[in-house]
């Protein structure tokens, strides 16, 4: 067992139970589990830091049918739709309470024209998305039909410019035709395609990543041409733009390092992509024959490949622990935020599906990835300032699903929505630091795995809730848990499980994985709080 304080990683010796405990997983043998194996003290007078909601932001792009069958059918569509927006994902993104949303990509961005997306929808061109399988768009889904989804979502837009392929002139414009209220060319233009009033737009990414789809730059290259774009993206009225400069591939340090040293306080965050993804070369799709890679499956998995995933999602933790030291030595003050604006599991797109469309399934494991980032994320809110994860529809890990073959069935809530619904209760919550001592799994020879991940937080009106996901694929775990200065009465709560980690809400079996009562959570006589982890699971309780 070994002690994981809030700001640890887990890089140090192992026990001989741990040891124990890792030969008999990759064995397969059963593992007697000791009652209360697991200890959690929290302290909530260490508790300082506001879990910005934005952590929960969603990321919606231009690709396969995120946007095109996923959010947006049109108005004419046989497919219930409130001013074109999908009934059911629309209705679904509403119950979520998403809080930002980034768009137009993604790789998508740094191709987009956004002229071509406004005005009068028999007017706008074709477009091939080169980067996504070169579908063709009929760019009917351009600034006004996001804007006003997330007005009508209530949530804050994040808007990716175009550094790529586009001109100062016309990121410069894109900005006024979305926020100026004056009477200029931009503004007027605005109105004349049925928008008076200015939107709010505060969050600008000035490229997405820079180093790859979006310029296949060089830091230095990047970071001059951030300065030159982003300051003629301009403030008008008073709304005022959070400048996002487009982040590192995963634990590229390097690049992070030259745009603090070069771009500095002229930008306000800096985003990072970190993907839990395990690349094992390359395969062709045997009826195309185009190269899709060799992730592993979605819903196929062996045990191996489930703790594969769970570690290199764990691995984020050091990614933007490395990310933040870089940032700490030119900005001590911490007034430059991290954004890990993509996130999440990408494997194998499902048989069948266009492989240029990153379609996937979702599973328990999905759930699990979803909470433990979220409780990194949680960890780091000094710094940390938003994360978005990839994608909202249809596309990697999804919040929901719609069906390419039958679009009129109703949509499907993935494993991963449950949990983002599930921890609402930490949004905007007061982070209570806790040390969590617990059993590690061998993943590998050089990976080991916690048996247990967790997040307590105080709401406004200071309820205490606690997030507990046991890693585990075999074994329940016992948490005590103590709470200084507290003695529990109750806890009730939800979990998200199922028998097998392979269960996933699909068409016509919508409900598989979905949160149900927790019954698991008990005060033992000595006053202690005792909460048994089924194996694979999430659970969430609030404490009084
Ligand atoms: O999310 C899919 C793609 O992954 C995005 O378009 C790009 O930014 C990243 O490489």
């Amino acid at each position: 067992m070994k002690n994981q304080s809030n700001t640890n990683t887990f890089n140090i010796h192992y026990p001989m139970k741990k040891l124990f405990m890792s030969m008999a997983v990759a064995l397969m043998l059963p593992i007697s589990v000791l009652a209360q194996d697991v200890q959690l003290n929290v302290h909530p007078d260490q508790a300082k830091n506001v879990i910005p909601k934005e952590i929960y932001g969603q990321f919606a792009e231009h690709l396969g049918r995120c946007i095109y069958g996923g959010i947006w059918v049109g108005p004419d569509s046989n497919i219930p739709n409130v001013q074109g927006y999908r009934k059911d994902v629309f209705e679904a993104l509403k119950a979520l309470e998403v809080p930002v949303m980034r768009w137009p990509g993604g790789c998508f961005a740094d191709e987009y024209h956004w002229m071509d997306g406004v005005g009068p929808q028999e007017n706008r061109p074709r477009l091939v998305n080169n980067n996504w399988g070169g579908t063709v768009e009929d760019n009917s889904f351009g600034t006004h039909e996001f804007l006003n989804l997330c007005e009508m979502l209530g949530c804050e837009p994040y808007i990716s410019g175009n550094v790529g392929s586009g001109s100062v002139e016309e990121m410069a414009k894109w900005v006024e035709y979305m926020t100026s209220d004056t009477n200029s060319t931009m503004a007027e233009l605005r109105r004349k395609n049925g928008r008076d009033k200015a939107w709010k737009v505060k969050y600008f990414g000035v490229g997405n990543e820079s180093w790859g789809c979006g310029g296949d730059m060089t830091p230095e290259y990047y970071s001059d041409l951030y300065r030159r774009y982003a300051i003629y993206a301009r403030n008008y009225g008073d709304n005022r733009l959070y400048r996002i400069a487009s982040g590192a591939n995963s634990t590229d340090n390097n690049w992070t390092e030259v745009c603090m040293r070069k771009i500095g306080h002229r930008m306000n965050g800096i985003s990072v992509h970190f993907y839990a993804v395990r690349d094992w070369g390359t395969e062709n799709d045997p009826e195309t024959g185009i190269p899709m890679g060799k992730k592993g499956w979605a819903l196929t998995f062996t045990d191996q490949e489930y703790y594969n995933i769970v570690s290199k999602a764990l691995q984020i933790e050091d990614c933007v622990v490395d990310h933040m030291r870089v940032m700490d030595r030119f900005d001590p003050q911490k007034r430059i935020g991290l954004l890990v604006d993509e996130w999440g599991t990408w494997y194998n797109v499902e048989k069948g599906t266009n492989p240029g469309w990153l379609y996937q399934q979702s599973t328990v494991r999905d759930a699990i990835v979803a909470a433990l980032s979220l409780d990194i994320f949680h960890k780091y809110t000094d710094r940390i300032k938003m994360a978005n994860i990839a994608q909202v529809v249809n596309v990697l890990q999804s919040m929901i699903l719609t069906n390419e073959k039958n679009p009129m069935d109703p949509c499907v809530l993935t494993p991963t929505y449950h949990v983002f619904k599930m921890y609402n209760v930490h949004k905007e919550a007061t982070y209570v630091p806790s040390d969590l001592v617990c059993n590690y799994i061998s993943v590998n020879a050089k990976e080991q795995i916690p048996t247990v991940s967790r997040t307590v937080s105080c709401d406004k009106n200071g309820v205490m809730h606690i997030s507990l996901t046991n890693m585990d694929l075999n074994n329940q775990h016992v948490v005590a848990i103590n709470i200084d200065g507290m003695k529990v009465k109750s806890a009730e709560g939800e979990i998200i499980t199922a028998p097998d980690v392979h269960a996933f809400n699909d068409f016509g079996k919508a409900d598989e994985v979905k949160p149900v009562a927790f019954k698991g959570a008990k005060v033992d006589k000595k006053g202690q709080l005792l909460v048994t982890l089924p194996a694979h699971s999430v659970v969430t309780i609030t404490v009084k």
